[in-house]
């Protein structure tokens, strides 16, 4: 049995817990809107035909912000069409996903579904085929209380008062030569630091978002964010981030590694933000919205959109089946954002429903929890306070895509007002137990008040709708606090949470 040891003392902070971190994301993709959300034929729905048992169990999950309306959707997307009266809007073609759009649901639903599910709305505008303009407008009728076209057909559309929507993603992944209306960095920095100032005339208050890379092997990662940075670096605050991954080829050591990537991938990009800040003598700091992540396995059927004369509405689309080494895999992703908190001041899980989800729905039917579900939620619900910087000593061990790695990730959260002190943990091995070994010295008397580990001898064990609760997260019942010393077992492939309080 391996062993490894993790320090924590109450003066070490890396930042707070931010709410922000646990958001979402909800785009005109598959059935994520459509059968997802909105269902006007399930007998849970509302009069806006909203799913009343996904919202709950959207607020079971602790989502906090919902990104909208995409993605790739958003850039072609023409947001006027999905506003008015539901019988006169048009259907279009949505290239992104080889689609038809039906617009039965747009920005008024959607903000009527944030203020059900209790979630901060994240808006992204078109800079694929539309521009400043139409920006301006969208902003005009969400934010501008009235007296003007734009404000007053929201007023006349139900919505008295304004959406008062805060973060605006400037497009979405325009490094990506599949987004529609994909530009360089130059060009796409000049069009966003355009856009980014007239919103800022209606609303100086707002928090916008730039695009920075679709991933860290793109062939412009850095680059990328260097030069769109230098365009907008004064009319942004957040650079936005995306991450997939999977298990590739069996190679299960290097999934459960991923993280190594996403710790690079936000180190990377708040070094080039720092450096452009240095050369620009810029005195404010731009921070990274990690607007997409998740488990996504892009080369399985599933992913592939319709294509010739099939342009269907909300066919099944990127539905992954998520396993248990899918979930211990998210819950180190929840980690690595959590460990950079003082950089990374929001993140949205992709997608929330059917749609790379922790959420799927039958339609007209029932709902069901992903194994990736439990990680999130639990995490979201217990890690509150500060993140602290621990002192891990791990033992490592080989990969093949990333070379050695250390065995157990780990992040720890300190709430001063409850004293509570929530440690998460991966343990990587595909083989070996790990048994952690916690100095508690800096937090005398603490008790255990809950251990949960998310593990199970097959782990690739996904649930169904017919089963969704043969495997949870069970009590660890190794967790124990001595001499102010935490001690629990880690199986391998496996996600824990540890809560220690004075109970
Ligand atoms: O989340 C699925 C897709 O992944 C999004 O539409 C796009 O932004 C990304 O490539």
């Amino acid at each position: 049995m391996l062993s490894a040891t993790v320090t924590l003392d109450p003066a070490f902070v890396v930042g707070p817990v931010r709410r922000r971190t646990f958001g979402s994301f909800v785009e005109h993709l598959g059935r994520c809107v459509y059968t997802g959300i909105h269902d006007p034929e399930h007998p849970s729905a509302d009069a806006d035909g909203f799913r009343g048992d996904v919202v709950d169990l959207t607020r079971e999950l602790g989502v906090s912000t919902v990104r909208y309306p995409g993605g790739n959707f958003v850039s072609g997307y023409r947001w006027e069409d999905a506003i008015g009266p539901v019988a006169e809007r048009p259907r279009r073609l949505d290239l992104a996903w080889h689609s038809t759009e039906p617009n039965l649901v747009g920005v008024d639903e959607f903000m009527r579904w944030c203020a059900k599910a209790g979630v901060e709305p994240m808006m992204a505008v078109n800079l694929g085929t539309r521009g400043v303009q139409e920006a301006l407008d969208l902003l005009e009728y969400c934010n501008v209380p009235g007296g003007t076209n734009w404000s007053d057909r929201r007023r006349a559309n139900g919505a008295a008062d304004p959406y008062r929507v805060k973060m605006w993603c400037l497009g979405n992944e325009m490094d990506g030569p599949w987004q529609i209306g994909h530009r360089t960095a130059h060009e796409y920095g000049r069009l966003a630091a355009e856009t980014a100032r007239a919103m800022r005339m209606v609303d100086p208050d707002l928090e916008l978002v730039v695009c920075g890379s679709s991933g860290s092997v793109m062939p412009t990662f850095g680059e990328w964010e260097r030069v769109v940075l230098s365009e907008t670096y004064e009319h942004v605050d957040h650079v936005s981030a995306h991450a997939y991954y999977w298990e590739e080829d069996g190679d299960l050591a290097s999934f459960l590694a991923s993280t190594v990537d996403m710790d690079h991938f936000v180190e990377s990009v708040t070094a080039t933000a720092d450096a452009v800040r240095a050369a620009g003598k810029h005195a404010k700091r731009i921070n990274v919205s990690f607007d997409e992540w998740n488990v996504w396995y892009q080369r399985r059927a599933e992913s592939r959109p319709p294509s010739g004369d099939d342009w269907p509405v909300a066919p099944v689309l990127l539905e992954d089946r998520y396993n248990v080494a899918d979930a211990v895999v998210v819950g180190s992703m929840l980690i690595s954002l959590l460990r950079h908190t003082d950089r990374v001041h929001a993140a949205s899980l992709a997608q929330l429903v059917n749609v790379i989800a922790p959420i799927m729905t039958e339609p007209g039917g029932r709902v069901w929890k992903q194994t990736i579900f439990h990680p999130f939620a639990l995490t979201s619900r217990h890690a509150k306070g500060e993140v602290l910087r621990l002192a891990v000593d791990s033992p490592v061990h080989s990969t093949a895509r990333f070379g050695d790695v250390a065995t157990l990730d780990a992040v720890a959260t300190h709430d001063p007002e409850t004293g509570e002190v929530v440690l998460l943990a991966t343990n990587r091995s595909v083989t070996e137990d790990v048994v952690l070994d916690v100095d508690l010295r800096g937090f005398p008397g603490l008790r255990v008040v809950e251990a949960l580990t998310l593990a199970n001898p097959d782990h690739t064990w996904s649930a169904t709708a017919d089963d969704d609760t043969s495997v949870l997260p069970r009590a660890n019942t190794t967790a124990k606090v001595a001499d102010d010393r935490a001690r629990a077992e880690l199986p391998p492939v496996s996600w824990s949470i540890v809560r220690l309080g004075r109970a």
